[in-house]
This record gives structure tokens, C-alpha cells and sequence, in this order.
């Protein structure tokens, strides 16, 4: 089978500014791996190019059979039920509960789902990420960490095969910075492949998961599980 996501020769500017450059990769189903680098160095921009928030300025990107280098964003909704996506600031929406944020996200990816449904997954999504019993809380009496589970249960409850994460524990302390990330790492133990862009060098380390190394826009290194060693860009940081 071929691989989930594939990107050849990938490169995407703004302007004059060259944010990636000839990138190429591939990640499996259920697979785990980190994107790491300095600030600027494409991370986010690589993240957009997945859910096709952007498109790139050449190569191609192939996400479960979807071309999404050339997906027209009449059809930018084959691509989102594809892909879930977490942010460092979680975007919940405040005057929902976290259950009804959760059966929100469901409804966006998936029109013909009736409310019962919705808020029925949403409970489950809820408990799969352990805050079953926090479902009629506000974002605001949430903690951060507890906030980041919900948006991570919202991004799951349509089942994607791919998830994406943008520095999802950059405003969390590192005790639940930790906690989060290895929930993500467990959400690909299920089968859904996981990208995390981050700067934490500590988890980077200490979870040992395959890292992708990205400098001034280019793949500079891929390093696989189990042999992550020294990370050449975090000596500057
Ligand atoms: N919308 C944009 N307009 C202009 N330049 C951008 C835009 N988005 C990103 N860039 C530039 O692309 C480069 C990569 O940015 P980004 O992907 O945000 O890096 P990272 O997430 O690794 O910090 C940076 O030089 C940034 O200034
Ligand atoms: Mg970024």
C-alpha cells in the first residue's frame, strides 16, 4: 500500500520569500513523527500545505489518494475529513461547551450528521482522550492542558487518518506539555498517522519518535525512532 502522505518536490514562496524548498518525504499510516527547526524555518507552512490551507508553488502532495497540490477549494472539504488539525492556541469556540465543540467540529466535516449523533461521538471523543466528565464545562473553566484534549478530541471525532499538530503544547508548562503529547503519540497507536510540529527539545528526546529536521525551508534531516540523538538546530535556540 502506498504511503498516507507524500510530499515530491515541494516547494512553496511568498513572494520573494522561499519558505520550503524541494522538500520530499512520506509517512505511513499510524505513523508518529515530530518537525522540528528553528523559527522560520517552514514548519507551519508545511503543516498548511497538508490540510491545503495553502497550496504549494511546485511538486505535489498526495494525502490517502487526495492530490492536494491541485484540489480545487470547491473540494477543500475531502481534504478536512481527512485530516484533523491542532493549533497552539486550541480555537475552541468560548460559548460552547466542550462536548458541543466537539459535536460542532463533527458537523463541519460531515453535513448529514443529525445533533443526537454528533453530541453521541463527541462524548466519545471526550472519553478517549480521559475528560468524559468534564463534556458540559466551558473552554474557560477548562485548564490548558484540558483545553488541548478537547481540541484534540474535536480534531479526531471524524476519524481521519492523519492528524496534524502545530505546536500544540507551546503555551502548556512541561509537565502538561508531556501529558499531551503522549497522548498524541497514543491517537497514532490507533491507526492515525500524527505530525507534530514543535520545539520542545526535551520530549523530542525523550519520546525517541521518527524527527523530520527543517532549516531555512529544507529537509535537512530524518532521523528515525530509536535513534534520535543530538538535534542539530536546537544548539541556536
Ligand atoms: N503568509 C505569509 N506571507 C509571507 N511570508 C510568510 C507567510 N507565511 C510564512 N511566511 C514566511 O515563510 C517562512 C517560514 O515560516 P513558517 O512556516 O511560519 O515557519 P515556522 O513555523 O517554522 O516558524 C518565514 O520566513 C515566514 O516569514
Ligand atoms: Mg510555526
Amino acid at each position: 500500500m502506498s504511503p498516507l502522505l507524500e510530499f515530491y518536490g515541494v516547494a512553496r514562496s511568498f513572494g520573494e520569500r522561499v519558505a520550503l524548498d524541494d522538500v520530499n518525504f512520506a509517512l505511513e499510516r499510524g505513523e508518529f513523527a515530530f518537525l522540528v527547526g528553528p523559527t522560520g524555518a517552514g514548519k507551519t507552512t508545511l503543516l498548511k500545505l497538508v490540510n491545503r490551507e495553502i497550496r504549494p508553488t511546485a511538486g505535489e502532495v498526495w494525502i490517502d489518494g487526495v492530490a492536494a497540490h491541485t484540489l480545487k477549494s470547491t473540494r477543500v472539504a475531502e481534504l478536512r475529513r481527512r485530516v484533523g488539525v491542532v493549533f497552539q492556541d486550541f480555537k475552541l469556540l468560548p460559548r460552547l461547551t466542550a462536548v458541543e465543540n466537539v459535536s460542532f467540529g463533527l458537523q463541519v466535516t460531515d453535513l448529514r450528521i443529525s445533533d443526537q449523533e454528533a453530541l453521541d461521538r463527541a462524548q466519545d471523543a471526550l472519553d478517549a482522550v480521559g475528560l468524559g466528565d468534564r463534556a458540559d464545562a466551558f473552554p474557560a473553566e477548562l485548564s490548558g492542558g484540558q483545553q488541548q484534549r478537547v481540541a484534540i478530541a474535536r480534531a479526531l471525532a471524524p476519524q481521519p487518518p492523519m492528524l496534524v499538530a502545530d505546536e500544540p503544547t507551546g503555551n502548556l508548562d512541561l509537565e502538561t506539555a508531556w501529558q499531551v503529547m503522549t497522548l498524541l503519540q497514543d491517537v497514532s497507536r490507533f491507526g492515525t498517522a500524527v505530525l507534530v510540529a514543535t520545539h520542545n527539545v526535551e520530549i523530542v528526546k525523550r519520546l525517541q519518535r521518527r524527527v523530520l529536521t527543517l532549516v531555512e525551508g529544507r529537509l535537512v534531516r530524518d532521523q528515525p525512532a530509536g535513534r534520535v540523538g543530538r538535534l542539530a538546530w536546537a544548539v541556536k535556540s
